[in-house]
């Protein structure tokens, strides 16, 4: 159980003020997931008119404290959520952004070291596995405590897909994606059920879902130009099990340890998420070709990390 007066005083900084970052901060605004929310922005004239603009928005909501600041902030932050950094121009993978957020993160990991900040760092900036990976490398901080969004948004997008096909509540469809939050990701088939049922579509409808599902991304960026409101509501979700102490199952990226044959990489997988951050990570009795997938799917991220922060 969480004491009371953490229960009382919750606080969240995001780091990052462009689409994602503002879209969630709003998420939270809306859910008085936090009675603090900080932003940080490179750009203060943005974090400070968003910051303004929502504060606007209190006599409708409640008693958030919302403001932009500094990383000063992250000192007695619980989550520092980070959603800085370049984001996919239409025809770019999430991949192609590797390089130019790595410098962006060395600055901004810096500033959050300085800080003195024992919050949970969760991580969306993308590749997310690879940045979250990065995080970890940089900080030092335990591996329970640095986070990614991982395939939570994924798997959301899958039960939706899925959710049509047999035209029931997305929420009653339990189905995960795992591994990179990326093109190399994996549908886990065999395990998606509804009501413990399986879900059992033809090959080719099962395989224009998963397609849809992986490349949905890429539709959204061709037609609006970025992804926000659904991001933001998964991050939401994540803060909501941290803050609570949920213990809730979560398609998060974590550091494998072992698990599933794999070691040292960072990748989508369900995550018992509570007061700690990852508090265990589940290995699901997946088929052989899905823990192939997996397996590949690490061993990209594995080459990436490698190549690129040896
Ligand atoms: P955006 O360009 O709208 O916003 C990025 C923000 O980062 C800008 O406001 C910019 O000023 C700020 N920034 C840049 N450098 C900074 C620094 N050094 N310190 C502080 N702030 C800095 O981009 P976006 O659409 O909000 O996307 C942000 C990131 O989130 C991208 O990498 C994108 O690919 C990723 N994303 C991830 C997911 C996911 O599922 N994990 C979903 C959507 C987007
Ligand atoms: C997404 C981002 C672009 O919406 O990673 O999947």
């Amino acid at each position: 159980m969480i004491p009371q007066s953490d229960k009382a005083r919750r606080k969240i900084v995001v780091v990052g003020a462009g689409a994602v970052g503002s879209t969630t901060a709003y998420t939270l605004f809306l859910r008085e997931r936090a009675t603090e929310l900080v932003l940080i922005d490179v750009n203060m004239d943005k974090a400070k008119g968003d910051a303004l603009d929502m504060n606007h928005g209190l006599p409708f909501v409640g008693q958030t404290s919302i403001r932009a600041s500094g990383y000063e902030e992250c000192a007695d932050a619980d989550i520092v959520i980070v959603t800085a950094g370049a984001a996919q121009r239409p025809g770019e993978t999430r991949t192609d952004l590797l390089k130019r957020n790595l410098a962006i993160f060395d600055e901004i990991l810096t500033n959050v070291m300085a800080s003195g900040s024992e919050a949970i760092l969760l991580i969306a900036t993308n590749p997310v596995d690879l940045m979250t990976q990065y995080s970890q490398r940089v900080t030092g901080w335990p591996a329970h405590r640095v986070i990614g969004s991982g395939t939570l948004l994924d798997s959301a997008r899958f039960r939706y897909r899925i959710s049509r096909e047999l035209g029931v509540d997305p929420r009653s469809v339990h189905a995960s994606i795992i591994g990179e939050h990326g093109d190399s990701e994996v549908p886990v088939w065999s395990l998606a059920n509804v009501a413990g049922m399986p879900v059992s579509l033809p090959e080719e409808r099962k395989k224009e879902v998963f397609v849809d599902t992986r490349d949905a991304a890429y539709e959204i960026i061709a037609a609006k130009g970025a992804t926000y409101y659904a991001i933001a509501l998964a991050l939401d979700r994540i803060c909501a099990a941290i803050l609570n102490n949920e213990g809730s199952v979560l398609n998060v990226s974590a550091k494998l340890d072992g698990q599933y044959g794999l070691n040292d990489v960072y990748a989508g997988v369900p995550c018992v998420v509570d007061r700690t951050g990852v508090r265990s990570i589940l290995e699901l009795p997946l088929q052989p070709e899905e823990l192939e997938g997996l397996r590949r799917s690490a061993e990209k991220l594995t080459n990436l990390a490698r190549e690129t922060f040896p």
